[in-house]
């Protein structure tokens, strides 16, 4: 397997509104990451990823871009910026940025422009439709819910956006276009940055003729689903970004992709192919919802998780490459879950980090995981700043008729401003993020969980992610070994092995909070040697192929 530098790695995800407030004006900036480039190097990081930067109206928090130039007001400045990168650089680390080109702001100069008539040069940079019978051109959703289809009164056509309605898709069947994008990542990437992480980029490729999508019962539209994921141009798009751009520098990409499975990912991911490095799959964060979608709560069974990781981790060896993640800006704290943010939490945020980081690829933290921050559960929906949530709890409370506990039950578990309360530094009043008044409310646990008392705490959170992060670069199986799923039908224990030359690693994990037997079952052939990592202070003089594992205890052997 080829070695590279992106394999070796652990990444670091900043949502900047969220970082650290350097002006007081209550939202997270690119001085504020820079003065923290030490915590992050510290803990031993090797990249970071920022999410959008660029200028923006934030309907969508940065993911709705109106100048792909240029930085937004309330982050600084593109010399802020330049200071950033060299200071990232300075301490051997690197950065990716993000890169949102399936749509733009509709406050894009694009955009703008496009919709000035029908045959203005821009129109073309954007999916215009006119309407079926006086409705809408086909039954596709947004992801922030409503159809995905909004009218121009002027033009007399509709435009589709997947997402808000600030969010017009961009239409690359335009060759204009697409050069237009490879133009500006060229720009990016001529400053020096290291990659790209693409946003929704496997929705790039639409079917032609936009064809409805099969109706789901129960919903008034439904999201179109395969009709623009995984579109008929998609390889082509992207193997043509590649020779354009991407062969002529030694940066890291990957691509986040809803709806993708593992035989497409091989296809965006395999070296010979020439398109991406990683996808995003979200088929490990699906496992906790029913048929309705992500709102839909079902407990995660153990055995779901276990039956879709080694499905990826088998799939993808040898020919692609794997991203780790547990969270990001768009998902739940993991700790909250599925782990016990309360009496277990502690040691069920250690079990997870150690279960992701021991497996097979590149992993992700999102900024806050290493130090365990958790959910939050505000009171109204008028604490909730996400368009998501607004617009779901509108459609379904305000519009529809569900019940408001339950839709805000669903919010608790699930909203994504879960993931964008401030950066919790330490006790001071918002949590060290800003001196004024934070655009998004601080999670009241910030005085027991926060950045200081984690460095100051040798047996934190913190500390054990910087040994899981050190680990990588003392032993290549945990980057390039293979994996073999043992155990597979226990219900409480994820036990799987690691396998390199004549190397192993055993990897035992309990995701449940009573005590439980593990036995190494007999064929299994492993010879522990030593216990490199461990949540728990464990004798090692008992026998360690058989013994009683803890809440959400987690062990890694090393052996042969
Ligand atoms: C995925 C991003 O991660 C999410 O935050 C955003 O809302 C959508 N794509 C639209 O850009």
């Amino acid at each position: 397997m080829e070695k590279t530098w992106w394999k070796e790695s652990v990444v670091y995800q900043i949502y900047p509104r969220s970082f650290h407030d350097s002006n007081g004006d209550g939202i997270g900036d690119i001085k504020g990451i820079t003065d923290k480039l030490d915590y992050l190097s510290d803990l031993g990081v090797d990249v970071i990823w920022l999410s959008p930067v660029y200028e923006s109206p934030n309907d969508d928090n940065g993911y709705d871009i109106s100048d792909y130039y240029g930085i937004m007001d309330e982050f600084g400045t593109i010399e802020d910026w330049e200071e950033l990168l060299d200071q990232i650089h300075h301490r051997g680390m690197k950065l990716i940025m993000d890169l949102v080109v399936n749509h733009s702001s509709d406050e894009h100069m694009w955009f703008q422009e496009a919709k000035k008539s029908k045959d203005n040069t821009y129109r073309d940079y954007y999916i215009w439709h006119e309407g079926k019978n006086g409705k809408e051109p086909n039954n596709w959703k947004s992801s922030f819910s409503g159809s995905a289809w909004e009218y121009d009164e002027n033009t007399k056509e509709y435009y589709l956006h997947l997402f808000s309605k600030k969010q017009p898709d961009l239409n690359w069947e335009n060759p204009k276009l697409r050069e237009e994008i490879y133009n500006m990542m060229k720009w990016w990437l001529d400053k020096g940055i290291d990659g790209f992480r693409m946003d929704v980029i496997n929705f790039i490729s639409k079917v032609p003729g936009f064809p409805d999508g099969a109706e789901k019962a129960g919903e008034k539209y439904v999201s179109g689903g395969k009709l623009f994921r995984n579109g008929p141009r998609i390889h082509e798009f992207l193997q043509e970004m590649n020779k354009e751009v991407l062969t002529n520098y030694d940066v890291m990409t990957v691509g986040e992709m809803p709806g993708v499975n593992v035989e497409e990912a091989k296809k965006y991911t395999d070296y010979q192919r020439k398109e991406l490095q990683m996808v995003f799959t979200f088929e490990h964060m699906d496992l906790d919802s029913g048929t309705g979608g992500k709102w839909d709560l079902k407990p995660l069974e153990l055995t779901d998780l276990k039956e879709n990781i080694s499905k990826w981790q088998t799939g993808l060896h040898g020919t692609g490459w794997n991203s780790l993640y547990w969270n990001n800006h768009d998902q739940p704290r993991i700790v909250s879950r599925f782990g016990n943010d309360k009496e277990f939490w502690s040691e069920s945020a250690k079990m997870l980090g150690t279960f992701l980081h021991m497996l097979q690829g590149t992993p992700y933290i999102y900024q806050g995981e290493e130090i365990g921050m958790t959910n939050v559960r505000f009171d109204s929906i008028d604490d909730y700043e996400d368009i998501e949530i607004r617009n779901m709890y509108y459609e379904k409370v305000i519009e529809g008729n569900e019940d408001h506990d339950k839709v805000m039950e669903s919010i608790y578990v699930k909203g994504r401003d879960n993931a964008r309360t401030p950066f919790q530094w330490n006790s001071q009043p918002a949590g060290g993020f800003t001196k004024g008044e934070p655009w998004i409310r601080v999670n009241p646990n910030y005085k027991e969980i926060n950045a200081e008392k984690a460095v100051a705490d040798e047996n934190s959170i913190y500390h054990y992610y910087r040994k899981l992060i050190k680990l990588r670069k003392q032993h290549p199986i945990i980057v390039y070994g293979d994996y073999h799923l043992i155990l597979p039908d226990h219900d409480k224990i994820y036990a799987y092995m690691r396998t390199l030359e004549n190397e192993k690693l055993l990897v035992i994990t309990n995701f449940s909070e009573e005590n439980v037997p593990f036995k190494q079952p007999e064929n299994v052939d492993f010879k522990p040697k030593e216990l490199i990592i461990g949540n728990y202070n464990t004798e090692e003089k008992g026998d360690p192929t058989s013994f009683t594992l803890k809440p959400y205890e987690a062990r890694v052997y090393k052996g042969v």
